[in-house]
């Protein structure tokens, strides 16, 4: 059988008491830069059954069972991000499982809709990851997700070039067609991200019979730009969230 790698970064201390003092991890969906552009390309949930890949807190787990989901899996690797999921959802149709998004499976055809939330750019083997969606994922299935945008990934640092005094000069975009592993300074600490091109997460999506229904490149509601998190993500893409049918 194979080994689960269940050591994360968001299992380290230091990194998760960080993560905690992020905005979206204070305030929810409502502090999540993307989630006004992403709610919207939201199927309706009556009824459905969802998957959540890389669910974190559960905010997504939450809201999908709010909206009428009749069982919701949330899957995440960190066992301190699971811990307060279930806290947020007790008494929901929700229920959690610590795995490895890359490998894990369902039987054929278990959920109608299959999220993910900034996650995806954790996992290594982005074609394996869709196969095994569409073997679980239901005929005409949604599969909606976020990831870290390519431009965003591409150079590894994660970080603005500086001048002498410390203001920002620009970010760097280099390497962007050498696909494949990053290692990101997040919240100040080396964090594992892969990064991968435009052409090669719609087309993987597009070469096994999915169908796009959206393509977006969000930016924060503006209610939200003026936090010091996010006041410079106007001048890069951040984020790419993608929204797909499974045709077969
Ligand atoms: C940036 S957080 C996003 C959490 C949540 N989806 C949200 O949008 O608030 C990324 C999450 O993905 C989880 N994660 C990273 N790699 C994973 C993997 N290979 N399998 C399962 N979960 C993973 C992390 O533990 C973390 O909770």
């Amino acid at each position: 059988m194979e080994e689960i790698k269940m050591n994360t970064i968001y299992d380290n201390e230091k990194f998760f008491n960080k993560y905690s003092q992020m905005t979206r991890s204070q305030k929810g969906l409502a502090g999540a830069g993307e989630w006004h552009t992403l709610q919207k390309l939201l199927p309706d949930f009556t009824d459905k059954t969802v998957l959540d890949l890389g669910c974190g807190y559960g905010w997504h787990c939450l809201y999908a069972a709010e909206h009428g989901a009749k069982a919701v899996t949330g899957v995440d690797l960190s066992e301190k991000m699971l811990a307060v999921a279930k806290e947020k959802t007790a008494g929901y149709p929700v229920n959690y499982l610590q795995a490895d998004i890359a490998t894990l499976t369902f039987p054929v055809a278990t959920f109608d809709v299959v999220l993910s939330s900034l996650a995806i750019h954790y996992v290594a083997d982005f074609k394996r990851l869709i196969l095994n969606i569409k073997q679980y994922l239901k005929t005409d299935g949604i599969l909606v997700f976020s990831v870290e945008h390519p431009a965003f990934t591409a150079e590894g640092s994660q970080d603005f070039y500086y001048d002498e005094k410390g203001n920002i000069l620009h970010y760097p975009l280099d390497n962007y067609f050498n696909e494949g592993i990053r290692e990101a300074n997040f919240l100040g600490e080396k964090v594992t991200k892969y990064h991968r091109t435009l052409t090669t997460y719609l087309n993987t999506l597009l070469k096994n019979d999915f169908t796009l229904l959206n393509v977006v490149e969000p930016t924060p509601a503006t209610e939200l730009l003026a936090l010091p998190e996010m006041k410079e993500e106007l001048r890069r893409p951040m984020m790419l969230i993608i929204k797909a049918k499974n045709n077969l």
